[in-house]
């Protein structure tokens, strides 16, 4: 069915006075470079605007590359593309921000970042190893940094120019309250897991309050258990509007007011991802009132490692 429908095409205001936010992102969270390549410019070509990446996932330079390509053969310009990226956990102490937010620059080959965000509210001991242990095989956490010193380093990065916004992933609402309370540059956006299985109405609520824009990971329930796109809420819209469960999903997470991050390395979800139409109202409430079902699937929040609860697929 031919549509007209703007819906993907939704950019919120952030707090930060200069700038939107593509509601509709992708995120970049794919092991192997050459497939994060590929699906970084195919996204690109369907019309995703709004790309999420991150230090920890090892594959920036691959992004880089594939947005380079696209911007050299001039259909797509670099203003025209939302990069946000994230600061890691070993990192956190603020003489090592600078370095670690100059060489995603460098690897991702822009001059300036869109939003840069703390991955976690977890202080990491600080170097090269990304996932310190100790003998145990416990994390080493490192207690000589605070978060509000670690955002404090952040909001240089805003004054000197080059990180338009700034935010937080991976916080719960008392840690987002303590940052908006003591920051002089306010938080613009809060990266979380969310999707209907886990609508995060209260924070999404403190965000409204605030102007922050919530960006929501996982949007699709990472095809993780119990599967969100099998549920009969989701699959008997998605019948009734003539679109798939995916499209019901993201649909939705845009008409709440969140923005949402989504993942593929198939061209045709990607494609399809992307090609949105709004829900009927009636449809919007009936996800929220009509499931039941409230599951968290990454556990990060809890520990500052990075991980889904493994799929059983
Ligand atoms: N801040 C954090 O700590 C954090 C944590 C996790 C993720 N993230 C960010 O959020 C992004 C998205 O997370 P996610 O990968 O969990 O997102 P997701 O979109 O919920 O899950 C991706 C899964 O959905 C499937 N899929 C994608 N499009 C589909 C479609 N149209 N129809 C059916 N299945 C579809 C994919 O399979 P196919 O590849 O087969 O399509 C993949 O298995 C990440 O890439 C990353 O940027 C951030």
């Amino acid at each position: 069915m031919a549509t007209c429908d703007m819906l993907r095409h939704t950019t919120i205001p952030l707090n930060n006075g200069c700038a939107t936010v593509p509601a509709v992102g992708f995120g970049t969270l794919i092991p192997d470079p050459v497939v994060t390549k590929e699906a970084t410019r195919t996204a690109l070509e369907v019309g995703f605007r709004h790309f999420d990446c991150a230090e920890r996932y090892r594959n920036e330079d691959a992004v880089g590359e594939a947005m380079q390509a696209v911007f050299r053969a001039g259909t797509i310009r670099r203003e025209d593309v939302f990069v946000t990226t994230k600061l890691w956990n070993t990192n956190h102490r603020p003489e090592r921000v600078k370095p670690a937010f100059d060489e995603s620059r460098r690897r991702l080959r822009v001059d300036h970042i869109d939003c840069y965000l703390i991955h976690t509210p977890y202080a990491f001991l600080p170097g090269d190893e990304q996932d310190p242990r100790d003998a145990r095989g416990q994390v080493i956490y490192d207690r000589g940094v605070t978060l509000i010193e670690t955002w404090q380093a952040l909001e240089r990065l805003v004054d000197d120019g080059q990180c338009k916004a700034i935010g937080l992933s991976d916080v719960n609402l008392e840690k987002l309250r303590e940052i908006v309370g003591a920051a002089r540059i306010k938080p613009a956006v809060v990266q979380v897991e969310s999707h209907p299985y886990l609508p995060e109405w209260k924070l999404l609520d403190f965000c409204r309050q605030h102007g922050i824009v919530l960006l929501a990971f996982a949007a699709l329930g990472h095809s993780s258990n119990p599967r969100l796109l099998d549920d009969p809420v989701i699959t008997s819209i998605a019948q009734r509007v003539h679109k798939t469960p995916a499209q019901v999903a993201l649909a939705w997470a845009v008409q709440r007011g969140t923005a949402f991050l989504t993942t593929s390395t198939n061209p045709n979800h990607i494609q399809e991802s992307f090609d949105l139409s709004a829900l009927p109202e009636d449809a919007m409430r009936e996800i929220r009132d009509g499931i039941a079902t409230n599951i968290r699937f990454n556990t990060v929040v809890e520990t500052g490692v990075p991980g889904f609860i493994p799929r059983s697929s």
